[in-house]
């Protein structure tokens, strides 16, 4: 059978977290009521100030195409952030303003990939890593990790995936879908091997006792990606950033002037004011409810008997180990996690979406409200009861 659709479109795979929410949705359709815990979005508002930002902005008539780099008063504003959090000296002028996060690492691995360069990541990532790399070219070449390391790849272990063809290793802290946070020391072992590191930051600010420390405090010769989504509860805005070395930067601005043009304007204009100290009390607002949220749902998860694998540090995701049940039962964490939604009606991510090495655990968003969370858990252990 002909199609009109290429093999690169055809290979790629679906984002089973998707999957599920559509299937929840069709329940709920049929006025099922169904706990959310599989979808990482937050169960906040935009905080008002970000708001009208936008709003007075809008009135005031930024709704033009900007700068392909990205709104320079913004570029500023995430340079000064940078020095704010971590000390860290950014350029403005090696930064790139994006629509989201996901755009940044597309963008970064067609820089960065040749057809077939390898991209090291750890096996379980978040879901979307592989294809955005094959995608771009390159070829994902998986570091499988454990509960031990907090499933991020060791130095060791990263060493060992070197070949010719490895342009770069992606790291992802605090992550998804474990919530777990690398610490200093290995980050500064990881900068040592000399590779280029692309560290996705998305979850930084959103930790639970120590911060999460920036791939640019150790190696100038690293790209971040990083966005206004997740601390800022702007998933909706579609809006995110690249600080990268002079020339990736150079060849990033191309592909957005050619591809995207620039980011929506007033949402840039929004985001200088998110990352502004008026913001603040906002953010640790959030940061402290999504703490006891974390709380609640790991002593849950406790007493129902399913074991947290790795102490989730930060992000708002738990990786629930499974592999027990999945065991006993004979089953996988797909037909797991359809079971459970099907049966006891709350959502929840299978953990094969991370890779192969996810395979036994469920991952668990804890983003939603406390009470929808309490309502999820009860559900859960009759379920598992
Ligand atoms: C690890 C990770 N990186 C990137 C993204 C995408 O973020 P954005 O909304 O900025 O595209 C997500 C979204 O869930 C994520 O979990």
């Amino acid at each position: 059978m002909t199609t009109l659709v290429s093999q690169r479109a055809r290979e790629i795979k679906p984002f089973l977290v998707m999957e599920v929410l559509e299937a929840a949705q069709c329940l709920e359709r049929n006025g099922v009521d169904v706990v959310h815990m599989e979808v990482g979005e937050p169960g906040f508002e935009t905080p008002a100030p970000i708001r009208q930002a936008a709003i007075t902005a809008m009135q005031a008539g930024e709704t033009h195409y900007t700068h392909s780099r990205g709104v320079r008063r913004l570029r500023i504003a995430i340079a000064e952030w940078h020095r704010r959090k971590y000390r860290t000296e950014i350029d403005p002028d090696c930064v790139v303003v994006v629509s989201g996060t996901s755009p940044a690492m597309l963008l970064v691995f067609m820089a960065l990939c040749e057809t077939g360069s390898e991209i090291i990541i750890a096996d379980p990532c978040y879901a979307c890593y592989p294809q955005l790399i094959t995608f771009a070219g390159g070829v994902p070449v998986t570091v499988r990790t454990t509960a031990q390391t907090g499933f991020h790849p060791d130095r060791e272990a990263i060493s060992r995936a070197i070949t010719s063809r490895t342009r770069a290793v992606l790291i992802n802290s605090p992550s998804n879908p474990c919530g777990t946070v690398i610490d200093p020391a290995e980050l500064a072992r990881l900068a040592e091997l000399g590779l280029f590191v692309v560290s996705d930051e998305i979850y930084h600010g959103l930790v639970y006792g120590e911060r999460a420390h920036s791939i640019r405090e150790y190696t100038d010769h690293s790209a971040v990606v990083n966005g206004f989504s997740k601390l800022y509860a702007m998933t909706g805005w579609r809006l995110g950033y690249l600080i990268a070395p002079p020339d990736v930067v150079r060849a990033v601005q191309k592909m957005q002037q050619n591809f995207f043009i620039s980011a929506c304007h007033f949402a840039q204009t929004a985001a200088i004011t998110a990352l502004s100290e008026e913001c603040d009390s906002y953010v640790q607002e959030m940061i402290d409810e999504y703490g006891r949220r974390r709380d609640l749902v790991i002593a849950g998860l406790e007493r129902i008997g399913i074991a947290v694998a790795s102490e989730p540090r930060g992000a708002f995701y738990v990786f629930a180990d499974v592999r027990r049940h999945c065991e006993r039962v004979k089953c996988s964490s797909y037909q797991l996690a359809f079971d459970i939604l099907n049966q006891a009606h709350v959502a929840v991510t299978p953990g094969s979406d991370f890779g192969p090495g996810g395979e036994g655990y469920l991952r668990l968003s804890y983003a939603a409200e406390y009470e929808r969370l309490e309502e999820g858990l009860q559900r859960l252990g009759k379920y598992f009861g």
